[in-house]
């Protein structure tokens, strides 16, 4: 496996592009949205920099890595590729979409991986030709930084679809786990939760926001506290991850806390949008309740 197609340039497929190419495939990013390829190119030309000014790689594999990075707006680009990762908005139509447009490109060996973080595989499978050549490769934010890749198996993806792409994670110098498909796999499964419940106890009034964050923080050994860490990921995501568990399993214990509903209603997102659990536009966070 070397050459290798991303559909979808943003904060994931850029990431997902900056390691392959430091791993020495050839990369192919599509994107429908051109600002969307030179933002992804900056952000990908940045992180290689910041590698080689850390001493991590040496200036010649920086810019061999950058030469490796092809962009483009055509699913015909990708028609010799061993593997395309579908890395689209977290959007079952718009993803059901692209891959039903993107299957008549590819060769009949190709791979289709996706990032999903929330959407069946055995059901976006199922919308191609190839549901045994069809897996999950759940990545991590940032992903230069994060070791861990999930590898999710649909019902009917085959052993060879598995081991190449278990392979191909260790080649980016990833920490594969092999994951069963079921609703949020398992980092979300078991972190969403946990958000939830920090967000019920500051709901029911058992704790203030400082108390909760600095009680898991210092009793649990948590680097970040549970609210702090859903402004960092983003509540908008949280609000859908406890949906699709809450959706999927039918168990009440994942019910959304309705304050986090009512922060996601606000368009109190999180860090991105300057505000969430706590307000970002001083110099240090401030809680909001
Ligand atoms: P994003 O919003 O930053 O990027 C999505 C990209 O898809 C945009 O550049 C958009 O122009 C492009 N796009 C949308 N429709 C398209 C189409 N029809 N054809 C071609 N390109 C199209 O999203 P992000 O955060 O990179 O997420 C992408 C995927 O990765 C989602 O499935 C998400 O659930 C998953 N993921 C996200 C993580 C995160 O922390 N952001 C973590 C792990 C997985």
């Amino acid at each position: 496996m070397n050459r290798i197609g991303i559909i979808g340039a943003g904060q994931m497929g850029s990431g997902i592009a900056t390691v392959c190419a430091l791993a020495g495939f050839d990369v192919r990013l599509v994107d429908r949205d051109k600002d969307q390829l030179a933002a992804a190119l900056k952000r990908i030309k940045e992180s290689v920099a910041r590698r080689v000014a850390r001493g991590q790689i040496d200036k010649a594999r920086g810019d061999k890595a950058l030469k490796l990075v092809h962009t483009g707006t055509a699913f015909k680009a990708l028609a010799d590729r061993d593997l395309v990762i579908e890395a689209v908005t977290e959007s079952e139509p718009v993803k059901r979409q692209v891959l039903s447009d993107l299957v008549p490109h590819l060769g009949k060996n190709t791979l289709i991986a996706t990032n999903t973080s929330t959407i069946a595989i055995t059901r976006l499978a199922a919308t191609t030709d190839r549901p045994d050549r069809f897996i999950g490769v759940h990545f991590m934010n940032p992903v230069p930084a994060m070791r861990l890749v999930e590898i999710i198996r649909g019902i009917a993806t085959s052993d060879s679809t598995f081991n190449a792409i278990r392979d191909f994670t260790v080649r980016l110098d990833k920490e594969p786990v092999r994951v069963e498909d079921f609703p949020a796999f398992i980092v979300h499964r078991i972190l969403m939760p946990m958000i939830n419940e920090a967000i019920y106890v500051l709901y029911e009034g058992v704790g203030t926001m400082e108390s909760i964050d600095k009680a898991m923080r210092l009793g649990a050994n948590h680097p970040m506290g549970p609210l702090e860490l859903a402004d960092f990921i983003g509540l908008d995501t949280c609000l859908v991850v406890m949906q699709a568990l809450n959706d999927g399993l039918a168990d009440s214990k994942y019910r959304p806390c309705p304050l986090l509903v009512k922060y996601v209603e606000a368009g109190w997102l999180g860090r991105k949008t300057g505000r969430g659990f706590y307000d970002y536009s001083g110099d240090t966070p401030t809680p909001t309740r």
